[in-house]
């Protein structure tokens, strides 16, 4: 296998050192057919049939060419999409070794260093988080980190069900209309049902709104429900918004609720002393979840979850098994497997680690405030800019943005039909980008209106110049459409 080694080796080096590369297509846009049809000719077909051969490692590294030809570059500088981007050289070394030692974080002896990373990474954000005490460990994703925090939260009022299964009479939680799906899926698996979850309306940022927060939690004990937790989103996945952190901190203390703060996407303000101050408040939070697979360019996963109250996850998760937590072994203390659901887990602290020691604290602010310098440039601009309209101020690195075909402009949304126009034109214009590998950049609704543009600045490659061919590229798509779009 090693003549197969060095050529894939070869293939990665160049694809890394190709990030600011602008010729190749984001996308290429293939259908499945293509797909299938690359790899037939590369003679290693897509499906495993029964009686798989073994394949010549010339076969494969074609069949790895084919991988790399179809597969959508999110290095590539116009590629939007999703609040994930441009992978940091250096995370991706941390992967490689990662994957390379091939060993689980769960215990310290199979994973020594691992877990003395893991320690260290976690302190350190728990220290930027201001917190003096904590428990922090990387698990498989933000998703991943809200449910065990809503596990926790519920162990602080319900020690039991860990046991017996879920308290009589219902337990409330609290999220805002803008914060992540995991939250409501997070409440079905833990067997207390979606319609357990309150959804506290938001200002026009996206930003929850105390007040409302307040009535919700009233409006449930009437019900006979028991409030438990408030999920605080810093930096939703739309609009950027930033819940007011110290206000709902006020609110779980009269009440007496687990505060978590979703900071998958926002938290990494915290890196940068100009930006830090949209976290205000998280230093009360109970628990925090914090994706350095996102702002911060460390090759997913990479998902730290931070507990306030060291302990609480041993409490809640422990499963004992003694052929692996065996407590007479030296450094068992340091075993951090039994603090959660995961059983294998990928090193993930070792990229983080390695790409944190890279960059160094002034590394990591100055990608932070180039993002959303370049958001408030591009958003500015966007308002100076006829052919769109911005759909909300930005908050943080989200540029959320209408394109207005020329005879809807100005745009009067009040206006019969356009909203419904509006909604149609990104999809058919996405549909053009794609086959044409211009840019990536995704569309959603916005706070109940059309689907809206949504520019993510997460890459630290991506130029004015970037985002003009961007935008100009929707409006020569927008306008080759049939009249009218
Ligand atoms: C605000 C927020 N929370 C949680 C998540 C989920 O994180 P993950 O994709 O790592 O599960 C996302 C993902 O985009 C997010 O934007």
């Amino acid at each position: 296998m090693q003549p197969l080694v060095d050529a894939v080796v070869r293939r990665l080096v160049h694809l890394l050192s190709s990030a600011d590369d602008r010729a190749p297509p984001v996308s290429d846009g293939a259908s499945p057919e293509r797909i299938e049809a690359a790899f037939e000719a590369a003679g290693v077909p897509l499906p495993l049939r029964p009686d798989e051969p073994a394949h010549a490692p010339e076969a494969l590294d074609a069949a790895v060419g084919a991988v790399l030809a179809h597969s959508v570059r999110t290095l590539h500088p116009r590629f939007f999409n999703q609040n994930f981007a441009g992978p940091d050289a250096v995370a991706v070394l941390g992967d490689w070794l990662g994957a390379a030692l091939n060993t689980t974080a769960a215990t310290y002896e199979a994973a020594p260093v691992g877990t003395l990373m893991e320690r260290a990474v976690c302190a350190r954000l728990a220290a930027l988080a201001g917190w003096d005490a904590h428990d922090g460990l990387f698990l498989a994703g933000g998703s991943l980190s809200n449910l065990h925090a809503m596990h926790l939260a519920r162990h602080r009022v319900a020690p039991d069900a860990v046991q017996r299964g879920n308290p009589p009479g219902g337990l409330a939680a609290f999220t805002s209309a803008e914060a992540h799906y995991s939250v409501g899926k997070a409440m079905a698996l833990m067997g207390l049902g979606r319609r357990a979850l309150h959804v506290v309306p938001c200002d026009a940022r996206g930003r929850m709104l105390p007040d409302a927060l307040e009535a919700a939690i009233h409006d449930a004990r009437r019900a006979g429900q028991r409030p438990f937790f408030v999920n605080a989103t810093a930096g939703t996945t739309v609009l950027g918004a930033f819940d007011p952190l110290d206000a709902l901190a006020d609110i779980c203390r009269y009440h007496d609720l687990w505060l978590h703060v979703d900071g998958c996407f926002g938290a990494s303000a915290l890196f940068s002393p100009r930006e830090r101050h949209r976290m205000a408040g998280v230093e009360r939070a109970d628990s925090l979840a914090w994706n350095l697979h996102k702002m911060m360019g460390v090759t997913q996963q990479c998902s730290a979850l931070l507990v306030r109250h060291p302990g609480l996850l041993r409490a809640a998760f422990a499963g004992g098994a003694d052929y692996l937590f065996q407590p007479d072994k030296p450094h068992a203390a340091l075993d951090s497997g039994d603090l959660t659901f995961q059983c294998a887990r990928r090193v993930d602290a070792l990229k983080a680690w390695l790409t944190w020691k890279a960059h160094g604290d002034a590394g990591f602010a100055a990608r932070v405030e180039h993002a959303v310098d370049l958001a408030e440039r591009t958003a500015a601009r966007i308002e100076a800019d006829a052919r769109f309209v911005l759909a909300a101020p930005p908050s943080w690195v989200n540029v959320c943005f209408w394109w207005v075909p020329a005879d809807l402009r100005p745009l009067d949304r009040a206006a019969r039909g356009v909203d419904v126009r509006l909604h149609g034109l990104a999809p058919r214009i996405k549909a053009r980008l794609l086959r044409e590998g211009t840019a990536m950049l995704g569309h959603q609704p916005v706070q109940g209106g059309p689907n809206a543009w949504r520019l993510l600045f997460i890459n630290p490659a991506v130029t004015d110049d970037d985002v003009t061919a961007t935008l100009d590229a929707i409006d020569v798509a927008g306008r080759a459409l049939p009249h009218p779009a």
